[in-house]
């Protein structure tokens, strides 16, 4: 049976160039993916959740990604795919450490849903040494973020800065 929906999961705290490969390359593969912007009770928020799904689609809009759609959940990701009626999760792998910890969260899944399939698609190649932790780094030092985000990110996370500079 072919797959129609895709869910691609993560905490996208915030979108970086990494995820946008993956999220261009996933939805080239099904008739419809979701972006699903979910909590990883492992790390403390950056970015409210609505404002990184918004990010997210507004960058595939830039890049003229139509069959997608973004949702913010803070459930088990596993109830998110029965809701959406697809068996289908899709991640993205950057190194041997990524595998070792994917592999344990999708048997983890598929024993909580038998037949849910985790399908992983291997970062490009200038995306080995992204992260989103690494990017909120950096502008926390003030740093360029330019290389590492797409630029509505950028954008954003610049006019936050402003916003939030102690006023002399
Ligand atoms: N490019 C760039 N960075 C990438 C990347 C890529 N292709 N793929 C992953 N990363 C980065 C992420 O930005 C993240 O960086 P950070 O740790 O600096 O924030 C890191 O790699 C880990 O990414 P990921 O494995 O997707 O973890 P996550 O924290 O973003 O998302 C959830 C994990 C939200 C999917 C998971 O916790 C979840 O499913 N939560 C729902 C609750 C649930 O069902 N729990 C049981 C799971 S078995």
């Amino acid at each position: 049976m072919l797959v129609k929906k895709a869910i691609y999961p993560g905490s996208f705290d915030p979108l970086t160039l990494g995820h946008l490969d993956i999220i261009q390359r996933a939805s080239s593969l099904v008739d419809h993916l979701v972006v699903a912007v979910m909590h990883n009770p492992e790390k403390s928020g950056f970015l409210p959740p609505a404002t990184r799904a918004a990010l997210i689609l507004e960058s595939c809009q830039d890049l003229g990604i139509t069959n997608l759609s973004v949702l913010v959940d803070s459930g088990l990701l596993v109830d998110l795919a029965k809701n959406n009626d697809t068996s289908l999760i899709i991640k993205g792998l950057r190194n041997a450490s990524d595998l070792e910890m994917e592999t344990a969260m999708a048997q983890a899944n598929s024993a909580l849903l038998p037949g849910l399939e985790t399908l992983f698609l291997t970062a490009s190649g200038q995306a080995h040494g992204i992260s989103s932790s690494l990017v909120r780094q950096i502008y926390a030092f003030a740093g360029n973020i330019k290389p590492f985000v797409p630029p509505r990110v950028a954008a954003y996370l610049h006019t936050l800065q402003i916003q939030t500079q102690p006023k002399t």
